[in-house]
């Protein structure tokens, strides 16, 4: 027996036999050990992924799938000798696969998910973790059971700013919060849609999986323009507030240990793109919770002055924190984090700029693969701020305030 397979057999020996047989452990990993990893989605985000991962000592990138045959040649020419499938099964069925990413569209993570679990593999998944709120009840429940190592893409939960913004919470420097308010703006040249990517001319039904794309979508001929543009459209997406406000409202849940919300009210619309999208352009979202704190969330996609941020308003003192006229995805570092105290309560409290690193979010989630501790951004925050989210747009297409227990009765809609 090699080490790696003997410690596999004595944790495995320690799980106990119920919830190994639901999910199967591969091995378990000493602190030296390569950690041997494979990817499903290898689209724009993915391949992003895949250059964070291929930085991080002592790891294999052992296969990938995509459905296009466009995404396999390029991660093939970023990882000489990989294999690939258009089928995310046959890689789960590859045994000494340790650790999965999944960078697929929002309506494939779940499955994605419960069967990277089932297959016995460690999950780095994408935000909104699901695509609806039962999905996020199961792989919530299956993640817990199975005892897997599970990070979520929200990667401002390894930021230091949410140390920083923890820590004067923590220290009573703010006082009670009653409120939070935070917004995310972009623009796009006159002309150009915001989100819209032109369809490659080898994009066709030839090239695609197709029926792996639909997962369960009512079949229909091939259309590469909803396969580019997946996020423009409900049954595969759910907008801005999946796409963005999720790390958004993840970063406040974490700040202020919130729990689910109670209700959630959004309006808005398709105002400025108005080129066939399902989804909103314009958003105001306001979400109650039950400790008395009201958050609320705007977003537009024609003027981006105020870049994004968040100001959590307390009796004692105030953070702000933001990146000005930015845009979280191509990574521009005018990032900030300050507290400003209330002086009708601290007069003698001082301003103060976080300074705490940020952490890498890739590298935390393969130390916790091999350590099996808890990663930045655990299935639970994944959880919770996919619930927010999805009570935020069912609110929107329900044209109504929806509560919490409402939310989790509504039957997903494509
Ligand atoms: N954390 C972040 O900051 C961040 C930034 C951008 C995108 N994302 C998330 O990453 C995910 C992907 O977004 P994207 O912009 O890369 O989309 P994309 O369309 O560029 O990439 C998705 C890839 O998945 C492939 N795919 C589709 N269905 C599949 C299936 N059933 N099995 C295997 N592969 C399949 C597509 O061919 C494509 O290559 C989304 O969930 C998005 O929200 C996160």
């Amino acid at each position: 027996m090699t080490g790696r397979t003997r410690r596999g057999f004595l944790k495995q020996a320690a799980l106990g036999t119920a919830a190994f047989l639901a999910y199967p452990h591969s091995t378990v990993l000493g602190a030296n050990d390569r950690v041997r990893v494979g990817m499903i989605g290898v689209g724009n985000r993915g391949q992003d992924l895949l250059e964070e991962v291929l930085e991080v000592p002592n790891i294999q990138l052992v296969a990938m799938a995509d459905i296009y045959s466009r995404r396999r040649d390029e991660a093939r020419k970023q990882v000489p000798g990989i294999q690939t499938f258009d089928d995310h099964r046959r890689l789960l069925d590859i045994k000494d696969i340790d650790a999965v990413i999944i960078a697929s569209p929002l309506h494939t993570h779940a499955r994605h998910f419960l069967d990277s679990l089932a297959s016995g593999k460690d999950i780095y998944s994408e935000k909104t973790m699901t695509w609806s709120i039962p999905e996020a009840e199961q792989c919530l429940a299956a993640a817990t059971q199975s005892g897997r190592i599970v990070q979520i893409g929200l990667q401002w939960e390894s930021s230091g700013a949410l140390r920083d913004a923890r820590n004067w919470i923590k220290n009573g420097m703010v006082g009670k919060v009653t409120q939070v308010e935070s917004w995310m703006s972009r623009n796009t040249r006159h002309g150009e849609g915001q989100w819209v990517r032109p369809v490659p001319s080898d994009c066709t039904a030839q090239n695609v999986n197709w029926s792996a794309f639909l997962n369960g979508r009512p079949d229909r001929p091939f259309d590469p323009y909803r396969l580019i543009n997946w996020r423009l459209f409900w049954e595969f997406s759910g907008g801005n507030v999946t796409e963005n406000m999720v790390h958004q409202i993840a970063w406040i849940m974490s700040a202020l240990e919130l729990p689910l919300p109670t209700a959630a009210f959004m309006s808005g619309g398709v105002f400025s793109e108005k080129d066939g999208r399902e989804v909103p352009d314009t958003i105001a979202v306001t979400l109650d919770f039950p400790n008395d704190i009201v958050v609320t969330w705007q977003s537009t996609f024609s003027n981006k002055h105020f870049g994004l941020g968040e100001h959590i308003l307390g009796s004692d003192g105030t953070i702000e924190h933001g990146w000005g006229e930015s845009d979280m995805v191509n990574g521009e570092e005018n990032e900030y984090i300050r507290y400003s105290p209330e002086k009708v309560n601290r007069p003698q409290g001082t301003a103060l700029t976080g300074k705490t690193p940020d952490q890498d979010h890739m590298a935390n989630w393969i130390e916790c693969v091999r350590s099996r501790k808890t990663p930045n951004a655990p299935v639970e925050i994944g959880y919770r701020s996919a619930i927010a989210v999805h009570m935020a747009n069912l609110a929107y297409r329900h044209k109504q305030r929806v509560t919490l227990e409402m939310a989790r009765s509504f039957t997903p809609e494509f």
